[in-house]
């Protein structure tokens, strides 16, 4: 007789805290934040080339996301916005300035310190990077990977991993789909498993690229209300790429727009204008007229 796959049992089901419970998927999102305390992340006159005799692709760009609030990053093709969040894993060679995270600076840490530093960012991407013919909830585990130790000694996730993805899946409105495969989900349903996949690494912060391109209209609302309230009741400050600026209004606490690498306009979501803020995607109407 074989013994069930510890992976694919159901763990028993866990009474939602009052934190989860008042921000399921579906819940309001709450009042607007005032961030508290320090930034967790800080980019100070960060410019980016690529290459010694290629053109800077950002340029002097500051940033700070605090714990608690949801920053939307906007800009035309082209502008910067996946550079940028690259360059808060490391994935990009700094020209010059600074990233630093919880008071550690990037471009200080190689090896060892850069996979830790990795492995503390939940990244959340337009085409979900799920594995299609893995259970929902295995993909969950997966985020465990990025520590140490995710394994009991039979080589299959700990019991106590399981229940804490099996939570998140909760937490993101879709336990009843725990051992269905990835790929039988709806693109919502497989963008909240990332979402559970990357609060299964206990982030210090999530960088989501355009994690609504790939959704309709209403999915993309109830997935950006959905990190929107992670960032709040988790603590955790989210930078989310868009570039429908209705969506960036209505789910961001602030917004930062980038034209051609370089800040053009930054503020609180309830301050901003919305013509003004369209003037990041200027230029396309110009090359359209050209
Ligand atoms: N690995 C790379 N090597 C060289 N150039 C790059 C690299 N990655 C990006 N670029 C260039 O940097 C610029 C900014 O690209 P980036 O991907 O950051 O823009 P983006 O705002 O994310 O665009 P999109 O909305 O299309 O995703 C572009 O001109 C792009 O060609
Ligand atoms: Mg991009």
């Amino acid at each position: 007789m074989t013994s069930p796959n510890p992976v694919l049992t159901r763990p028993a089901p866990i009474p939602a805290t009052s934190a989860s419970s008042a921000s399921s998927a579906g819940a309001a999102a709450g009042p607007a934040h005032t961030p508290l305390g320090p930034p967790r992340v800080r980019v100070r006159e960060l410019s980016v080339r690529y290459a010694p005799d290629a053109p800077l692709v950002l340029d002097r760009v500051d940033l700070e996301l605090h714990p608690g609030e949801t920053v939307g990053l906007l800009g035309s093709s082209g502008s910067g916005k996946s550079t940028l969040m690259k360059s808060l894993t490391g994935f990009t060679p700094i020209t010059s300035g600074t990233v630093t995270i919880d008071g550690a600076d990037v471009a200080d840490l190689t090896g060892r310190g850069l996979r830790q530093l990795r492995s503390n960012i939940g990244q959340v991407f337009q085409q979900f990077n799920l594995i299609g013919r893995l259970s929902v909830l295995t993909n969950v585990l997966l985020g465990s990977l990025h520590h140490a130790g995710p394994l009991n000694r039979f080589g299959t996730f700990r019991a106590a991993d399981r229940q804490r993805a099996y939570e998140l899946l909760e937490r993101v409105g879709i336990a009843d789909k725990a051992l269905d495969e990835a790929r039988q989900l709806s693109g919502g349903q497989q963008q909240r498993v990332a979402i559970a996949r990357a609060l299964m690494q206990k982030p210090r912060c999530i960088l989501a690229d355009e994690p609504v391109a790939s959704l309709d209209p209403r999915t993309s609302h109830t997935v950006l209300h959905l990190l929107q309230s992670i960032a709040r009741d988790e603590q955790v400050p989210v930078l989310v790429s868009l570039h429908v600026l209705p969506l960036a209004l209505e789910h961001s606490d602030r917004v930062i727009g980038l034209r051609e690498g370089r800040v053009l306009i930054r503020g609180r979501t309830a301050d901003m204008d919305a013509e003004a803020l369209s003037a990041v995607y200027d230029h396309d109407h110009e090359e359209e007229r050209a």
